[in-house]
């Protein structure tokens, strides 16, 4: 079926975090949920599970366990056994399980800002050191510094969380530069928590690569946290996974989240399984689609938005739009807010390297976005 994306549907009132956030005139552009309805056979699934009526206990099936098994064999040829997929109700828990069994107080936990908030206050908040090195501007993009990454690595450092694709900066990482971050963790013998929740996000021309494929030492060391709930916009049903192969981690794991962890959320395991076994028509089209507000945003920024240039973008709907030369008075977020009633992200909650930014949330109808820049553009103009 063919999907209607330019549809506008109205999200206040619906208990949005996106849309509650500010007040009603605001065109909220800031967490990462898109706009537009999930893909019919998930709504499907879930009508029919509703329909049932009992809403008891739930276990992950064999089912779903095999359908995830399929998509990254198909997708990656990556083999895993089921019993190493550890299901999760949201990835931010999965990361909070990683700094607390790998990692004792006071150890250090490795991340390149900017980055997803959650890469930098959770660890401290559970008594971890954060070692930061900042990913390298070059040009409208980023790279990694690997002898600035390799300095940051203290005799404590336990555990480097990835994320790939980077949420805000937008890197797919390549097979070269995921083989250098590979070499250095193993030489420093860390553990690698590869957040890849934005794996399915990617534009044409980039090929996500997920990190434990690379080699079997690599896998060894190595958490991968995946879910469909990015992809398919289906964050609220909140189900996720972790991929671990080792099995001493896996038993930490285990032992670290227990009686914490709930399982899976019903209806989350049951978007989830529909996702995965029928979700791919409409993610080809929701990333046309999101191609097409990418590009539609990168020439509007630079037609429209003086001073403002955006990060080049190879994955997700998140775009990193540095503001330091637009001569804004004051934090950019602050200033959209108040001047254009757009909400976007502020910059420095992602650490290093923030200060003068601002994320902008495309994942919406055109006109919604039109209309948001065109407040930005006024903004900038009065
Ligand atoms: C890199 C990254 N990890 C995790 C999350 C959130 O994951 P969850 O909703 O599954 O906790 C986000 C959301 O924006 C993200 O960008």
């Amino acid at each position: 079926m063919e999907y209607d994306f330019d549809q506008v549907i109205e999200r206040r009132g619906t208990d949005s975090m996106k849309w509650g956030a500010y007040a009603g005139d605001v065109l909220p552009m800031w967490v990462a949920d898109m706009d537009f309805r999930s893909a019919e056979p998930i709504i499907r699934a879930l009508h029919h599970r509703i329909d049932h009526g009992v809403f008891g206990y739930t276990q992950p099936t064999q089912t779903l366990r095999a359908a995830l098994q399929d998509r990254l064999k198909r997708l990656y040829q990556w083999e895993i056994r089921q019993e190493e997929i550890l299901f999760l109700t949201g990835l931010v828990s999965g990361l909070n399980i990683a700094y607390q069994a790998f990692a004792g107080p006071g150890d250090g936990i490795l991340a390149q800002p900017p980055v997803y908030f959650h890469f930098l206050r959770d660890p401290v908040q559970h008594g971890r050191v954060l070692n930061d090195p900042p990913l390298a501007r070059k040009g409208d993009t980023y790279e990694i510094d690997f002898e600035q990454f390799e300095r940051a690595i203290t005799g404590r450092t336990r555990i480097f969380i990835l994320c790939n694709p980077h949420n805000p900066v937008g890197r797919v990482y390549t097979r070269m530069e995921l083989e250098k971050i590979a070499d250095i963790c193993l030489r420093h013998r860390l553990i690698i928590c590869s957040d890849e929740i934005h794996c399915d996000l990617v534009y044409a021309g980039r090929r996500h690569i997920p990190i434990a494929t690379l080699a079997p030492e690599v896998a060894d060391r190595t958490i991968t946290l995946m879910a469909p709930s990015k992809t398919y916009n289906i964050a609220g049903l909140e189900c996720g996974y972790a991929i671990i192969k080792n099995e001493d981690l896996r038993r930490t794991w285990k032992r670290t989240g227990y009686g914490i962890v709930p399982g899976v959320n019903i209806m989350g395991h049951v978007a989830a399984l529909a996702a995965l076994t029928e979700g791919q028509e409409w993610l080809d089209q929701v990333m046309a689609y999101l191609q097409g507000n990418r590009d539609f945003l990168d020439q509007y920024v630079h037609e429209h938005l003086p001073g403002i240039r955006m990060c080049r973008m190879e994955a997700t709907y998140l775009a990193w739009l540095d503001c330091r030369e637009a001569g804004i008075p004051g934090n950019p977020a602050e200033f959209f807010l108040k001047e254009a009633r757009v909400g976007l992200n502020n910059g420095p909650d992602f650490g290093k390297g923030g200060e003068g930014f601002v994320r902008l949330n495309f994942a919406c109808a055109r006109k919604t976005l039109a209309a948001a820049l065109d407040r930005m553009s006024a903004a900038l103009h009065k």
